[in-house]
């Protein structure tokens, strides 16, 4: 599978983000299984707490929209104005929204440019996750 266009994308996104506080600039594009793209930035807020990572952005925006099937996200970021140089992987939270929308085998890539990227699954970066299967 060609993930070039999530890629390209998420990198592209990194230029729409809002974060005055931190510098730290995110951008996100999630492929859903029907082969749409949803992108997203991380948005920061002078208090703090309403800030939105890109990865949340990303899935909010497609199920706001009736999308809630998703195979991949692509993730990229760095220093505001300058190209990443190390993988940035979701946080917690991100990574439990993934949970709540997809399996295991959802494709969670890094990348800080279209050449240098890793690939891994959701069952990789949150093992054992609860969901709600687990409650009765
Ligand atoms: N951030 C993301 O956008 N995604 C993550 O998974 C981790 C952190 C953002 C939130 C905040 O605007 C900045 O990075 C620094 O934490």
């Amino acid at each position: 599978m060609n993930y070039s266009d999530i890629i390209k994308e998420s990198l592209r996104m990194r230029e729409m983000s809002y974060c005055p506080y931190s510098g730290h600039a995110v951008g996100a594009a999630l492929l859903t299984k029907d082969g749409r793209i949803y992108t997203g930035c991380n948005i920061e807020s002078a208090t703090y707490s309403p800030t939105i990572c890109a990865e949340r952005t990303a899935i909010f925006k497609a199920v706001s929209e009736g999308s809630m099937e998703f195979s991949a996200i692509a993730i990229s970021g760095g220093p505001k104005g300058k190209n990443p140089t190390k993988y940035s992987f979701p946080c917690g939270v991100c990574r439990q929204v993934m949970a709540e929308f997809c399996t295991d085998d959802f494709i969670i890539i890094v990348c800080n440019s279209e050449d240098e990227y890793e690939v891994h699954t959701l069952g990789e970066l949150l093992p054992h996750s609860f969901g709600k299967e687990d409650m009765s």
